[in-house]
């Protein structure tokens, strides 16, 4: 049965209040229950693949319910927040670390290399964001160093000179506060969090990879469950140039969507956009990685967004559904889940597209 409230099941919106997938807002992604949904109704086997896993919902929710699970991401950022977590952590050694952190007293030692970023911080802030990353860079043991700089990383967002707004940075300036009380107390709840928890030993296995390229081995998959970029949106990199820029080296010039990034565009119908026809070039590559990692029997649900043009719009669950049967899926079901609308300008309204939910299966071999 269709829950009442998919069309809330499709955003992030409900994780704000499920322990540790709530350590990271993720405006791109889907909720826990979403995922704890399409195992249960559609009987999904594991392991899981997510292969645009975002900040690992899918992954989280497979380990919470002792499932195995493999994910990828072609954004460092939300490949590290996936790995940060699902990683199996000693709270006692945490406990410990932040003792050691409560001593430490935040002082000038140098600046981020990155002039584009520093613009977005008053100075003070950042110098002190800067002290505790060195600081967590001397941490010996990798999971605690991972939980430590995950709550930087949020404490950052926290202190900058911008909100994220829809899929964009906006303005908004902040007073000097007070970084260690931030970050601490972000800690300390992290830890509460995994004390609260009773969480499976299950690693997943997380790549920061791109879905396009990456060809798992032949039937190994057992169920997918994910959301591509929708068309059209190329948000996933701008909105996360902070953190992208200052704890994972990326240029600002050098960001990007990752799909639909090159187009050629043969292949697909001339009417559309040229963009659109990358993009589903891009999707029919890693619909094609799937086909061949799934089992015979396997599913795959993948959650789908139309996209948003200054002149139209250019729905995309049908298009994949077309991609996949020519793949050789079998489609059982579509179901859609809401519609968003477009705007030109904030103010111009050019029409509504649909986001929805798409089941794929691999059918089973037939004798000859
Ligand atoms: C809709 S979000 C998925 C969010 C995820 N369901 C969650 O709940 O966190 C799509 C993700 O695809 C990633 N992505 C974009 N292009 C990619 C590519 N070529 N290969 C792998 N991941 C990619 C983006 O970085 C983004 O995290």
């Amino acid at each position: 049965m269709i829950p009442e409230n998919i069309a809330e099941l499709v955003t992030f919106v409900p994780n704000k209040t499920e322990l540790i997938h709530n350590w990271f807002y993720y405006k791109e992604g889907f909720a826990k229950k979403f995922v704890e949904w399409c195992i249960k109704e559609f009987e999904l086997e594991e392991p899981i693949l997510d292969p645009f896993c975002g900040v690992g919902t899918t992954l989280l929710t497979a380990k919470q319910l002792g499932l195995e699970s493999i994910g990828f991401d072609v954004s460092p950022l939300a490949a590290f927040v996936s790995e940060a977590k699902t990683r199996k952590y000693n709270t006692a050694e945490l406990e410990k670390q932040l003792e050691e952190f409560a001593k430490l007293l935040p002082k000038q030692i140098g600046k981020f290399p990155n002039k584009h970023i520093r613009r977005l911080f008053r100075e003070k802030n950042l110098d002190d964001i800067y002290f505790y990353y060195k600081k967590i860079q001397e941490i010996t043991d990798s999971r605690t160093r991972k939980l430590f700089l995950l709550a930087l990383i949020d404490t950052t967002s926290r202190v900058a000179n911008v909100v994220k707004i829809g899929g964009s940075l906006r303005k908004q300036k902040k007073q000097e506060m007070n970084v260690k009380k931030l970050l601490l107390g972000k800690i300390r709840r992290m830890i509460e969090d995994l004390k609260k928890t009773q969480l499976p030993e299950i690693e997943p296995e997380i790549f920061e990879a791109d879905a396009r390229i990456t060809k798992l081995k032949e039937n190994s998959i057992g169920a997918i469950i994910t959301s591509p970029p929708y068309l059209n949106k190329i948000e996933y990199t701008s909105v996360y140039k902070m953190e992208l820029g200052l704890f994972f080296g990326e240029q600002e010039t050098k960001l990007r969507a990752h799909i639909a990034d090159a187009p050629s565009g043969k292949d697909f119908e001339t009417k559309l956009p040229l963009i659109a026809r990358a993009y589903f070039e891009d999707m029919e590559k890693a619909m094609r990685n799937w086909f061949h990692a799934l089992k015979a029997g396997g599913k795959a649900i993948i959650v789908v967004g139309g996209g948003c043009f200054p002149y139209e719009t250019i729905e995309s669950d049908d298009e994949l559904i077309k991609i996949g049967e020519k793949i050789g899926f079998k489609l059982l079901q579509k179901i859609v889940a809401r519609k968003i609308l477009c705007m030109r300008n904030r103010t111009i309204k050019v029409g509504t597209v649909r986001e929805s939910l798409i089941v794929l299966e691999k059918p089973e071999q037939k004798d000859c």
